[in-house]
């Protein structure tokens, strides 16, 4: 690695689920950086999954070097699980965190004894040839996180932005495409928090960028305008796709049929479309799906007198990560006495900037003329052709 700064972060392609909940087939990247200068500091930790590969390139990257300092941008436990390891291996070594961190770092570590270093907005720390200039990024995911701008290398150490899922090889790269692992990452852990995303890229706009240094994922040396671009995009909740995603919970098939039929009158109307079956699509790629696209419709069967649960768990994490600004049609199903659209509507009201276009459409097991003129209806308010 050029200029100085090393990659020791760590790949884990055992894992199924990052956090306990999102699939990845691809594995995960814990990233990790070292800046050999005059002094020596340690960009975070690494999740306990991949210790020992990280503490054996960490020793082999300092050889007979004692690191300085550790610059702790998060405290999640994916990048702080060896913070405790670190200062009870080197405790002349000093932890360089924000002040939020420092009050939360007992939390984690209760029985050890850190010597701390606290910076702000603005600050730097000089290292010889590179200085790190830290930027604030509260609530980019978590409210202790900085983020930190190497100023001779203009690089910009993002903390858990930029990040992707998947693995990467030992020396931070991967030759897939960014955009849809990053996408989908962003929406479902960063996505809750546009407003402040859109903070830290104005203060980042300041700056000259070559190089981004993720937590998780590659490293970004190319591309940059186009990266910063797409979080431009992401944190307003901005469609990049063109057309409607259909999102169906079906439990005899019907909804699901309806739901089809839909997808096909719509491509025939030139809009494009895609149907998305949320009993066989895990949540995550729904929810990214949904935000990346102009307009939704969701149909979904009736439950035991509610919504049936496959829809119910997509519309919470939509509203969990304050899905906004859309146009969204209902189709309900029942055959006796249909309650999927009142509960959907109930959800979807609660979001901000949701307009639900009308009419709702209302099947009684199988579609019938009137269902479909009702449909025809719907879609017309929802794309605005005729
Ligand atoms: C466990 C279960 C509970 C159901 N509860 C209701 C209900 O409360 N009200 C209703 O009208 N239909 C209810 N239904 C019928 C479904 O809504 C029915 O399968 C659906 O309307 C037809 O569409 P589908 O083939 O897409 O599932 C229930 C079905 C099942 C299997
Ligand atoms: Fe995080
Ligand atoms: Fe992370």
């Amino acid at each position: 690695m050029k200029e100085g700064i090393y990659y020791i972060g760590a790949s884990d392609t055992e894992i199924d689920l990052f956090e306990n909940q999102y699939p990845v087939p691809e594995g995960m990247a814990y990233n990790s950086y070292v800046i050999i200068d005059e002094k020596t500091a340690v960009m975070d930790t690494v999740d306990a999954r991949v210790t020992e590969k990280w503490q054996k390139r960490l020793t082999e990257t300092l050889g007979d070097r004692k690191p300085d300092y550790l610059v702790v941008q998060h405290l999640e436990p994916d990048h702080s699980a060896n913070i405790g390891w670190f200062a009870e291996k080197w405790p002349e070594a000093t932890i360089v965190l924000t002040a939020k961190a420092a009050q939360m770092l007992p939390q984690f570590f209760a029985d050890i004894k850190f010597k701390t270093q606290t910076v702000k907005e603005g600050d730097t720390l000089n290292l010889g040839k590179h200085t790190l200039q830290f930027i604030m990024a509260p609530m980019v995911h978590w409210p202790e996180v900085m983020m930190s701008y190497e100023q001779t290398t203009h690089s910009l150490f993002s903390a858990d932005a930029f990040g992707e899922f998947g693995a990467t090889t030992e020396n931070g790269e991967d030759d897939d495409d960014w955009t849809p692992g990053a996408r989908r990452y962003y929406y479902n852990i960063v996505g809750k928090y546009g407003v402040q995303v859109q903070g830290v890229l104005k203060k980042a706009a300041a700056l000259k960028i070559e190089t981004i240094y993720p937590l998780h994922g590659p490293i970004l040396r190319e591309n940059i305008g186009e990266y910063v671009g797409h979080y431009a995009n992401w944190s307003s909740w901005k469609a990049e796709q063109k057309g409607i995603v259909v999102a169906v919970a079906s439990i005899h098939g019907n909804t699901a049929k309806a739901a089809e039929t839909i997808v096909e009158k719509l491509k025939a109307q030139g809009v494009e479309s895609k149907l998305i079956d949320l009993t066989r699509t895990e949540v995550s790629y729904a929810v990214a799906e949904a935000m990346d696209h102009e307009g939704l419709i969701v149909a979904a069967s009736s439950y035991d007198a509610g919504l049936f649960p496959p829809m119910e768990n997509f519309l919470l994490h939509l509203k969990a990560k304050s899905y906004q600004n859309r146009k969204v049609g209902i189709v309900e199903n029942g055959s006796w006495a249909p309650t999927a659209g009142k509960i959907m509507r109930g959800i979807l009201e609660s979001m901000k900037g949701i307009e639900i276009v009308e009419p709702m459409v209302t099947i009684k097991t199988k579609p019938n003329e009137t269902v479909w003129a009702q449909t025809e209806e719907m879609i017309k308010a929802l794309t605005g052709k005729k």
